[in-house]
């Protein structure tokens, strides 16, 4: 970002209810960003047109980017990565009765309300995912059908990257290209973070989603957007892409006010580095305290997110999450996520500064040693 560009609204010293007065270090999501300065400007200053008549040339400038720097043919800017991933579904998967694969956690899966059954009619079958974020491509293998009048048509296979802040390794990638080419499968990438994927692997976005037939990827996530996905495919796709999203009730007007936010957010991708070492950092952090009762795997941190451990034996992550709100003497709030009784999520976004990392590992270090019986 350039010294310009700074968050307007920091969160920190901030009056709520629940914050009074205290140094708020929000780690929930990196969607919780604000629009920049230099963001706000931008939307202020934007061209605009009718973008459901085509005519909106903020947009088709961000669209041309996007599709330029995933090296596909053209893209869709779409509301949402929900939607973008929905559009992908019902494009790929466009006869009755079909199936798409995907990881048992994907997003798509378990936090998009199966819309895929519900709104596009095409069934999601999950493949067990191993810990590096792959699955099996054997066990796919095994789960395609051929019979076509008894079962539903195999049609695409989706994954996400990252997955839970991992990156999905390369090489397994381009197996499953060669194996989704050899049988007639579309392939679709969840990218919601295809950005952290790219810093975080020192690998062009272009070459991690080669062999793919599409993309989408999220503005609004650790980039600082306040809206906005990409949907990037062949010019053909597209096309359907468009008539889609117009169904979805996603044609949006004057949408050069949001696109122009998008365009500084692609700026803001260098950055992510930042982010992915102060993951590190907190990660080591909880480490070095030996604590059997919280840990955390350091191969998983490989971009913006850390995954505490608890041993939810001896405090369930909800305490530990309630107990990190509250005030101490020292004003110090540390927001993150109980996932559930035994995982805490802390994620990174340029909003979090190297100060106030620094304060929020003294407040996480001490109500570790409080609630970790043997510290
Ligand atoms: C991997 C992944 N895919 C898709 C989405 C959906 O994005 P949106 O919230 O913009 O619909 C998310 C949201 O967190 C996500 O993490």
């Amino acid at each position: 970002m350039t010294s310009m560009d700074v968050p307007l609204t920091k969160s920190n010293l901030t009056p709520n209810e629940d914050d009074h007065f205290a140094m708020v270090v929000d780690f929930r999501s990196d969607t919780l960003t604000k629009p920049t300065k230099k963001m706000r400007e931008a939307m202020f200053n934007a061209e605009v047109g009718d973008d459901v008549f085509d005519e909106d040339p903020t947009v088709k400038i961000l669209q041309e980017k996007a599709a330029k720097m995933v090296g596909m043919e053209a893209a869709l800017f779409v509301s949402s990565g929900t939607m973008g991933n929905l559009i992908a579904i019902m494009n790929h998967c466009n006869v009755r009765g079909c199936e798409a694969f995907c990881g048992e956690s994907a997003h798509c899966l378990l936090h998009e309300q199966c819309g895929a059954s519900q709104l596009a009619g095409v069934g999601l079958r999950p493949l067990r995912n191993n810990d590096d974020g792959t699955f099996n491509i054997h066990e796919l293998e095994s789960k395609l059908h051929k019979d076509r009048d008894h079962e539903p048509l195999s049609k695409l296979v989706l994954v996400e990257n990252t997955l839970n802040g991992k990156i999905i390794p390369q090489n397994w990638i381009k197996q499953l290209v060669s194996f989704c080419k050899e049988h007639s499968l579309k392939l679709h990438m969840d990218g919601a973070r295809l950005w952290n994927a790219s810093i975080g692997s020192n690998r062009p976005a272009k070459e991690i989603v080669s062999g793919f037939d599409s993309v989408s990827f999220c503005l609004s996530k650790a980039l600082g957007a306040p809206a906005g996905s990409l949907l990037c495919g062949s010019k053909e796709f597209i096309i359907n892409a468009r008539r889609v999203r117009k169904v979805l009730g996603g044609g949006m007007r004057q949408v050069g006010i949001l696109a122009a936010a998008g365009l500084i957010a692609l700026e803001n991708i260098p950055a992510l580095k930042e982010d992915h070492r102060r993951a590190s950092i907190l990660a080591s952090s909880i480490n070095e305290m030996q604590s059997k009762v919280f840990s955390v795997d350091l191969n998983t941190v490989q971009t913006n997110m850390v995954f505490v451990k608890v041993d939810s034996n001896i405090v369930p992550a909800t305490t530990f999450a309630k107990r990190l709100r509250e005030h101490d003497d020292d004003k110090i709030v540390v927001k993150c996520l109980a996932v559930n009784n035994w995982i805490a999520r802390f994620v990174f976004s340029f909003e979090i500064t190297d100060d106030e990392l620094t304060l929020a590992i003294k407040k996480i270090k001490r109500v570790i040693s409080q609630l970790d019986p043997n510290l």
